[in-house]
């Protein structure tokens, strides 16, 4: 993307934010005495973008962070925190609804969600914003792109799991949704677009 573009992109570190208030607002959206096919769509939603979060963290994130802070503790235990919540989603797509365990599994990847965005927002991203603040624009114009290549990997199975839970769905694709809106627009729209973004 060209510079002019990378400019205008959000940080990496305020997309992360932005990922993990969606995740969280999921969380708070599924509950025990929903009906089988919302709870699935929440619980499928929420597990296609976790995993979509942790590979851009994984391939773009991370590595930018480790040529600052190579021996960061909090970074270090961050992919293996990454396969643990990945263990307890396959666990969670192996089993439906109806089972007894599926409440308790989805509260267990809450908890794991929860304890790993709360180093990372209190560590991580403030850890990032000092050692890497000439970066952190050109690092948000990778992870859209790469976002949005993930996201065409997958456009069935998302299009499916976020019917119904749209506040999900600006997840999965959030600033990924905003830039590619834009560039689509005529150049006579975009100022309109932006200024009303702005407002
Ligand atoms: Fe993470
Ligand atoms: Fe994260």
């Amino acid at each position: 993307m060209p510079e002019r573009h990378s400019s205008m992109s959000p940080t990496v570190t305020s997309m992360i934010r932005l990922d993990h208030m969606h995740v969280l607002a999921a969380f708070h959206r599924y509950h025990a005495d929903s009906s089988w096919w919302r709870k699935r769509a929440i619980v499928n939603s929420t597990c296609d973008a976790l995993e979509i979060h942790a590979q851009l963290e994984e391939e773009i994130f991370y590595p930018a962070l480790a040529t600052a802070l190579p021996d960061d503790p909090t970074l270090v235990k961050s992919r293996p925190e990454h396969d643990e919540m990945r263990a307890t989603i396959a666990r969670l797509r192996g089993m439906g609804p109806e089972n007894a365990a599926y409440d308790g599994l989805f509260q267990q990847l809450m908890r794991e969600v929860i304890h790993h965005v709360a180093d990372e927002e209190t560590i991580l991203l403030p850890a990032a914003e000092r050692a890497l603040a000439t970066e952190l624009r050109s690092l948000g114009t990778t992870m859209t792109q790469r976002r949005l290549q993930l996201l065409k990997e997958r456009p069935a199975e998302i299009a499916v799991n976020t019917a119904g839970t749209f506040p999900v769905a600006t997840f999965l694709l959030g600033s990924a949704l905003v830039l590619a809106v834009r560039y689509c627009l005529p150049k006579s729209h975009r100022r309109q677009w932006d200024h009303s973004r702005d407002d």
